[in-house]
């Protein structure tokens, strides 16, 4: 019997044989370079999601962050740069995504005002509070893991903290953010564009 190994984005360690690519990118009006590798999610270019979510994101200069699911750490690293201030956590289940976030804080001198940590969901933060937690969820690790990054949201969340998501609306985003709407009691959508949404809730 031959036995198969699958190998996802969100493995905890990935099999699959290890090739270093590099990104440059200009988002939110910062020039930045991300090394990325197989085995993590959107190695070749950053995905569309992501950009949309990190062009709309709301984020103040001196707000503690959370990025959930950092993979090599675009997210995280752009609020960085917005809140010089403040402090950023990136998480990831993904042991090459967070060496490849802990390379990426470096190459774009944010190393100050981050930390990047492994772990499954909110456990590497548990204890800890945001003024944002900010995701492209990992949709196709299924419904329930989305489910539970919303749900427990409002537990590491100060008040009037915002949980900003980015999802595709006809691909699984409108069931996130009817989730959003059922544990926070709102959602809004901050951006639109090329089918991705983003939602964003408030704890209140
Ligand atoms: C859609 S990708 C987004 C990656 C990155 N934020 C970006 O926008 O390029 C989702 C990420 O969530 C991570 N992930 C999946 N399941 C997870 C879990 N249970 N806990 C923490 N991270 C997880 C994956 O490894 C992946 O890096």
């Amino acid at each position: 019997m031959v036995t198969v190994m699958s190998d996802h984005y969100y493995s905890a360690e990935p099999r699959s044989r290890l090739k270093l690519y590099k990104l440059t990118a200009y988002l939110k009006g910062f020039h930045l370079q991300f090394i990325t590798a197989s085995g993590v999610f959107s190695p070749r270019s950053i995905d569309r999601g992501t950009r949309v979510l990190v062009e709309n994101m709301i984020i103040k200069d001196g707000w503690k962050v959370l990025d959930l699911g950092c993979g090599y750490g675009v997210i995280g690293i752009v609020a960085a740069k917005l809140a010089p201030n403040g402090f950023v956590i990136l998480t990831d289940i993904n042991k090459r995504a967070v060496w490849l976030a802990r390379l990426n804080v470096k190459v774009n001198d944010v190393r100050r005002n981050t930390d990047v940590r492994l772990g499954n969901l909110y456990e590497p933060v548990r204890g800890e509070v945001f003024d944002t937690i900010i995701t492209n969820p990992p949709q196709s690790a299924g419904l329930k893991v989305c489910y539970k990054i919303i749900d427990e949201a409002p537990l590491l969340l100060k008040e009037e903290g915002i949980l900003q998501l980015v999802a595709r609306h006809s691909k699984g985003g409108k069931r996130l953010a009817e989730r959003m709407k059922k544990v926070f009691g709102n959602y809004r959508v901050l951006a639109k564009s090329g089918g991705y949404w983003v939602y964003a809730s408030i704890k209140g």
